[in-house]
């Protein structure tokens, strides 16, 4: 499309993708960016990169992926991003009770570590117990049947503070944000033209008409409710969140831990010394939120509706304390969550035009739970899109729904990931009767 630098653009959603996308936009000489976003704050409290800290490892099974990391590990150590990025290594293992899915995905990563010619000289094997103490010695628990390796190449990100530090630089550089009720999208306006539909702008909640030349939806496990089009190619899908609040002693003395994760547990990372939290996810399949009348999954629109984890995670992420920090493993866990991700059936990304809307229309989604890594220079994706036809980059393409009775549930299916995805109705905290 020709898009003129002074050309309107909206972006819809505040989270990871989109203010990736307002920050290169800005960055490259547009003039006219105005990102909405549905809380009235930002990191918004929906956004999956609301949290203390993201894995940043650049190992992946697919080198596609691997070599995007490295770039994306590169500009973390800009100084927009540096004071956000924390590269304390990546302790990956599998406990003694792996499946053997587990264990082979494990030996994957392991490997796409050790043959990169940038990564390898990071990377130690841990063949036990006495090698991963070496590597941690804080790790004082049994660690049973625990080997992997640590790659000091990686770390993780304060994704909260990464979110917040993009949004003070792109408004400081004239990025206009409209957030709360003028900032909540009701729909894509679409119009006929001669070329076809095409859309002319957006509505937000409060019934305002905001026109724009081009409208990028960024809006994470919620991107079905604003491009239905997408439908069962995205699936809004959750994981659990949850932490243990440290003493200040506790703290300073897990100062510098790599993330630490068991492919068939979860895992944890070096504790927050602004807020004392050590945060803690399980690995697992994750919880869908299927519409019956769809059969599409969308992030529930409340907050409230994931302010839990169910029983099961709770007892994965004690499994995971009680082998590493066995002192933690009993303690209260606190601000428990679902995190709402937008998941693909291959795990890449869509970054594309939405078919029939004559290019007036992006969808940046399919995060699928890997996508935070890539914050400094996702928004470089999609200027490539916008000086192209079409996406160059074939597996990012729009792909074609699947038929109506296509497997929206694929959770057991992805290499790397343990346990099939469950409804979350089907974990509903019960509610205790009243009678
Ligand atoms: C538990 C968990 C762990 C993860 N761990 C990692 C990790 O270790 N490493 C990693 O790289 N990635 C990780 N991820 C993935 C990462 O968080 C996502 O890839 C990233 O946040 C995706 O960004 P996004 O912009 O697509 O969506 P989000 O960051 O979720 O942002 C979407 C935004 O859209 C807004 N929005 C939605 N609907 C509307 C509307 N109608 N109007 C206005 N605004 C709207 C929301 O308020 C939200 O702010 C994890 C995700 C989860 C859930
Ligand atoms: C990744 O980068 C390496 C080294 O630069 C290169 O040899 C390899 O072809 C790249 N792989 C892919 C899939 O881009
Ligand atoms: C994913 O879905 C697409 C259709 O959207 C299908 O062509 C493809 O085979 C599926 N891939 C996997 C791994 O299931």
């Amino acid at each position: 499309m020709c898009l003129q630098k002074s050309d309107p653009i909206i972006i819809v959603g505040a989270g990871a993708f989109g203010l990736s996308t307002a920050l290169h936009l800005i960055r490259n000489g547009f003039t006219s960016v105005s990102v909405f976003d549905k809380d009235d704050q930002i990191p918004p409290r929906y956004s999956a990169a609301n949290d203390l800290n993201k894995i940043v490892r650049a190992e992946y099974e697919d080198p596609f992926y691997t070599n995007l990391t490295i770039k994306a590990i590169a500009a973390w150590k800009t100084p927009l991003f540096a004071p956000h990025f924390h590269q304390t290594g990546f302790l990956h293992c599998v406990s003694g009770n792996a499946p053997q899915k587990a264990i082979d995905t494990l030996k994957r990563f392991q490997a796409s570590a050790e043959e990169h010619a940038e990564i390898r000289s990071h990377v130690t094997p841990l063949k036990g117990q006495t090698d991963i103490r070496q590597a941690c010695w804080q790790l004082e628990g049994p660690l049973p049947g625990w080997y992997g390796y640590l790659n000091r190449y990686d770390g993780y990100a304060h994704s909260a503070n990464a979110l917040a530090a993009v949004y003070r630089a792109v408004q400081a550089s004239g990025v206009r944000f409209h957030l709360g009720e003028h900032g909540a999208v009701d729909e894509v306006v679409y119009v006929n033209t001669r070329e076809g539909k095409k859309s002319s702008g957006i509505r937000t909640k409060d019934g305002e008409f905001h026109p724009a030349s081009l409208v990028i939806i960024a809006a994470g496990g919620s991107a079905g409710q604003l491009v239905p089009e997408v439908g069962k190619n995205v699936v809004a899908k959750s994981w659990s969140v949850a932490h243990v609040h440290l003493t200040d002693e506790e703290t300073s003395a897990l100062r510098g831990i790599p993330v630490t994760y068991a492919r068939d547990l979860g895992f944890f990372f070096e504790p927050d010394p602004k807020t004392n939290l050590l945060k803690l996810c399980p690995m697992g399949g994750g919880y869908i939120n299927t519409d019956p009348a769809t059969g599409v999954s969308l992030a529930p629109t409340s907050l409230e509706e994931s302010a839990f984890i169910p029983e099961q995670d709770e007892k994965q992420m004690r499994r995971l304390l009680e082998q590493t920090l066995p002192t933690l493993s009993d303690r209260p866990l606190v601000r428990k969550s679902l995190c709402w991700f937008a998941d693909t059936n291959d795990s890449d990304f869509i970054i594309d035009y939405v078919p029939g809307t004559t290019s007036s229309v992006v969808l940046l989604s399919g995060d699928s739970g890997h996508g935070f890594k890539m914050f400094p220079i996702f928004g470089t994706w999609v200027l490539d899109l916008l000086k192209a036809e079409k996406q160059p980059v074939t597996r990012w393409q729009w792909k074609k729904s699947p038929s109506s009775d296509g497997k929206a549930n694929w959770g057991g299916d992805v290499s790397w990931r343990v346990g099939e995805s469950k409804e979350i109705s089907e974990i509903l905290p019960k509610r205790s009767s009243r009678l």
